[in-house]
């Protein structure tokens, strides 16, 4: 299948040259039968999207001729994929690569690459930053990663951050780890423009794939043993295949029938784009979960307005409604972001006020953090000094919990599906599993059933996090 001409940069010193090419995979998959090449070891950062991209990443070298490796002192290519959402995630990797610095020592051959949104968002003034990175991949880039990989290895800095209207890596199977649950990238890209966030700018513009290949990859997952399938998108509701016309509560309801067995979720949707038709397929379809990630921000329609995330507390509270007319058991879970710029004590009151009225079953909750070049980094000021980010932050999390424990709480006494993922961290005597509506329960093992299956469990106890019960027989 041809693929798209991938686009160069390669940093000679101080000289850059831009290349073009067009290879083909069938080419490519030729060329790795050459030679053994060396083994790749990739670290995974930030959302759910890039963990799914180092799936791509590692069937691009694959194809290539490259194995993948789970240990860093074992590799000749060491790929860090990574987040920008916050300054504290790019922190972390700063730190990791100081971390990899005796490994370079011992092995000086030894390839560094940054990959993903950090990678896209500081592109070559990561290498004058991090003496120790040979090679940059931007989220559209991956194809490339074979190319940047043999210059970095001829002693030469590579990157790659060309953006792509149209890169979906469609025609690219991930290589996924055995289990019970598989992640599935719908589209790529974002063009809302919250102004605190850096994804437009590391992840471009958004594009969605052809229904026909998620659909053929989702009976693929279900052959493979996959019990649970979360497809996943910056801002699923605004998926469209145009040649299909084919809308996301389309997509959803035709991957509903591609195995009524498979559990369907899906993340995130953007609270102004969730319509009542999706809703309405969930509400309908068994196997779609009955959980929604519905992320606010803010329960001040000021704030909201500051953030352009074109929707009102009002509106956002109609469609909470909406959601629970239609699925009265819907679990839902959101984002909140603490400290805004400009975020008044009334403000902040009006997020904890919100935060009652939907009693979410979880919120992820963070501090503001100023990026570059957003919106909101060039035209407001971060404004609220630390200790009030941090003590409204642990007035969100204190609220949040006591919610969590309580929606939790209600949840005794009901029997709930659960899909067996594994031993509980706690002992190897328990089960830990998720029930449609998300809700972990962990429960004593009966030695009549293994990871993978779907069993009846009457919750007994819970805590703000974890339902505790026992398997019964239905
Ligand atoms: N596309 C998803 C969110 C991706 S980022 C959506 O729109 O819901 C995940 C969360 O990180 C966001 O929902 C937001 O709460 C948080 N976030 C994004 N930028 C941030 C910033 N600059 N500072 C603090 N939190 C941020
Ligand atoms: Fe960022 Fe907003 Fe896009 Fe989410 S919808 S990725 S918060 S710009
Ligand atoms: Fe981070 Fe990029 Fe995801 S910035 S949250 S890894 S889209």
């Amino acid at each position: 299948m041809p693929i798209e001409s991938p686009t160069l940069n390669i940093i000679e010193g101080s000289k850059e040259i831009a290349l073009t090419g067009e290879e083909t995979y069938a080419a490519k998959s030729k060329r790795s039968g050459e030679a053994k090449k060396g083994k790749v070891y990739i670290e995974s950062y930030g959302c759910q999207m890039n963990f799914a991209d180092s799936e791509i990443v590692a069937a691009v070298v694959k194809t290539d001729g490259y194995s993948t490796t789970d240990s860093e002192t074992d590799a000749d290519v060491i790929f860090l994929n990574t987040c920008a959402i916050r300054e504290n995630a790019e922190q972390k990797i700063h730190h990791r690569l100081q971390s990899l610095k005796p490994l370079k020592r011992k092995n000086p051959k030894l390839v560094v690459g940054v990959l993903g949104c950090m990678a896209e968002r500081m592109k070559q003034s990561l290498f004058e930053q991090e003496k120790i990175v040979d090679l940059i991949a931007g989220p559209d880039a991956y194809r490339s990663i074979p190319q940047l990989i043999e210059l970095a290895e001829s002693g030469q800095k590579a990157a790659n951050v060309f953006l792509s209207l149209e890169e979906t890596y469609a025609d690219i199977t991930p290589v996924r780890r055995e289990g019970v649950s598989a992640f599935l990238s719908i589209m790529r890209g974002c063009d809302n423009m919250c102004s605190f966030c850096v994804v437009p700018f590391t992840r471009g513009r958004e594009r969605s794939r052809p229904f026909q290949t998620i659909l053929d990859e989702l009976k693929m997952l279900s052959d493979e043993g996959f019990k649970e399938v979360t497809l996943l998108g910056q801002n699923v509701n605004s998926y469209h295949d145009e040649a299909g016309k084919v809308n996301f509560a389309e997509l959803m309801y035709r991957a509903s029938l591609i195995d009524e067995k498979m559990r369907i979720r899906f993340t995130t949707s953007h609270p102004k784009d969730i319509s009542d038709e999706l809703v309405s397929v969930i509400a309908e379809r068994p196997n779609l979960c009955k959980f929604i990630h519905l992320p606010v921000q803010s329960g001040s329609t000021r704030i909201l307005q500051l953030m352009n995330r074109n929707h009102t507390r009002e509106d956002y509270l109609k469609k909470i409604e909406m959601i629970q007319s239609k699925i009265p058991d819907c679990a839902l879970s959101t984002d909140i972001i603490a400290g805004f710029c400009t975020e008044t004590e009334d403000d902040h009151q009006e997020t904890l006020s919100l935060l009652e009225q939907v009693r979410y079953d979880y919120a992820f909750t963070f501090i503001y953090s100023e990026r570059p070049n957003t919106p909101a980094a060039k035209k407001l000021k971060d404004d609220i000094d630390e200790a009030t980010k941090q003590r409204r932050l642990q007035e969100i999390v204190a609220l949040t919990k006591r919610i969590s424990a309580e929606r939790y709480a209600e949840s005794v006494g009901k029997v709930y599906e659960i899909l067996i993922e594994g031993d509980s961290k706690r002992s190897s005597e328990m089960w830990m599993g998720r029930a449609d509506n998300n809700r972990v329960a962990v429960f004593p093992k009966t030695g009549k059933e293994k990871t993978g299956d779907f069993v009846n469990v009457r919750i007994t106890s819970s805590t703000a996090a974890t339902l505790i019960g026992e398997r019964v027989e239905t």
